[in-house]
């Protein structure tokens, strides 16, 4: 039995049925409040029989912070995949951040390190890795540094790794993925998939900041890969291109039909912005959309090297541009109500 973290999210659904088209028995998680839509929708994408396979799918309702319950789900459980977690950038959510991601972390290994003979795979992030202060790219081994610079997201990140590299010195088999920024049919109304709402709303700015990014399908089958070669005690950058927020924006809109972005926002503009907003949030008690966080790390030049996982796994990633052109045309199906209708999605592997 295969237990799965988050598999309601972006990533958590793409395992799911990853992992659902190889005949695996699997228990997953989710919480009263979870949507189901997207599960559904990834199924009815590439599962090979999704009605079936969905029925098949054995869902525990469960907070990841629900300490007591998790001995009981993991009693038949050879394999963890952790794919849950709170990814915000807004101040006021640090603490159930933390919580979620740093606590819900350490009880799931400890309770795996109880249980014992448990594989695990634990989705982290670039966020949680080291900086190269020279503009050099960055690989598993750059080291982090503590700095007034990191998110706090990044901050959670680094510590709920800390909890799993604690527990592979307990004698737990687990391996780490580090992600770039996902790029997959997600929501749209939050995390990365945002980024296509945005630009069809008509996005007219843009900076010049790079990073990494990498398509939801090659997360999945790069940590079903490295479980099932049982890479264990490692951890593996997950990044298929490094690529400018322009760039990304730009192949979102000619897929899109729309304008691309054409005005540059400079660092200080950012800075001003998520300054305005902040105060503007507090009057209308909203959430504003750009964060202290957000403005600094769009205009960031990071470069992540995925050799690593290259070279041991043989790995090939689905070019960037193409990923956005699969993802642009799920947008727009669904934009226009049709995306119950696509049961298809090519694999461009
Ligand atoms: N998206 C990216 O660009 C990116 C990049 C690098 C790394 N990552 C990492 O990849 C992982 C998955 O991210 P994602 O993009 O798939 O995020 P997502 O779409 O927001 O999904 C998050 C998942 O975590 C679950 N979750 C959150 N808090 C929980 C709690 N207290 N108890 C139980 N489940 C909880 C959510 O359940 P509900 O449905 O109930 O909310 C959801 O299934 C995370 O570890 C994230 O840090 C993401």
């Amino acid at each position: 039995m295969i237990f799965v973290t988050g598999g309601t999210g972006l990533v958590g659904s793409h395992l799911l049925v990853q992992l659902s088209n190889t005949g695996k028995s699997i228990r997953a998680l989710r919480r009263r409040s979870s949507e189901m839509l997207l599960v559904e929708r990834v199924f009815h994408l590439y599962g090979t029989n999704p009605e079936a396979q969905l029925n098949a799918l054995e869902w525990v309702e469960c907070d990841l912070l629900d300490v007591a319950a998790l001995d009981e789900i993991l009693q038949d459980v050879k394999e963890i995949y952790h794919c849950a977690a709170m990814v915000s950038f807004q101040p006021s959510e640090r603490i159930k951040m933390m919580q979620t991601n740093v606590k819900g972390t350490a009880s799931l290994v400890n309770a795996a390190l109880r249980k014992g003979n448990i594989s695990f795979c634990h989705v982290s992030s670039i966020a949680s890795l080291g900086r190269d202060d020279y503009g050099g790219i960055v690989t598993e081994n750059t080291l982090w540094k503590s700095s007034k610079l990191q998110s706090n997201y990044a901050v959670s990140k680094y510590k709920s790794e800390q909890e799993v590299w604690r527990g592979v010195a307990e004698g737990l088999d687990a391996v780490i993925v580090n992600p770039s920024v996902i790029l997959g049919p997600g929501s749209w109304k939050s995390g990365s998939s945002e980024l296509f709402s945005l630009v069809w709303k008509g996005l007219r700015f843009y900076t010049e900041g790079i990073t990494g990014f990498v398509d939801v399908r090659d997360v999945a089958s790069a940590m079903v890969k490295l479980m099932e070669g049982r890479h264990f005690g490692q951890k593996f950058i997950v990044s298929a291109e490094n690529l400018s927020y322009k760039q990304i924006f730009t192949w979102i809109a000619e897929a899109m039909g729309k304008r691309p972005p054409s005005i540059k926002v400079h660092p200080w503009m950012g800075e001003v912005a998520w300054r305005l907003l902040a105060v503007l949030g507090l009057f209308q008690r909203k959430k504003p959309a750009i964060t202290k966080e957000t403005a600094r790390s769009s205009n960031r030049n990071k470069s992540f090297s995925s050799e690593k996982l290259i070279q041991q796994c043989n790995f090939r990633f689905i070019p960037i541009k193409s990923c956005i052109s699969d993802v642009t045309q799920l947008f727009l199906a669904d934009h226009r109500g049709q995306g119950r209708r696509i049961k298809a999605w090519p694999d461009l592997k």
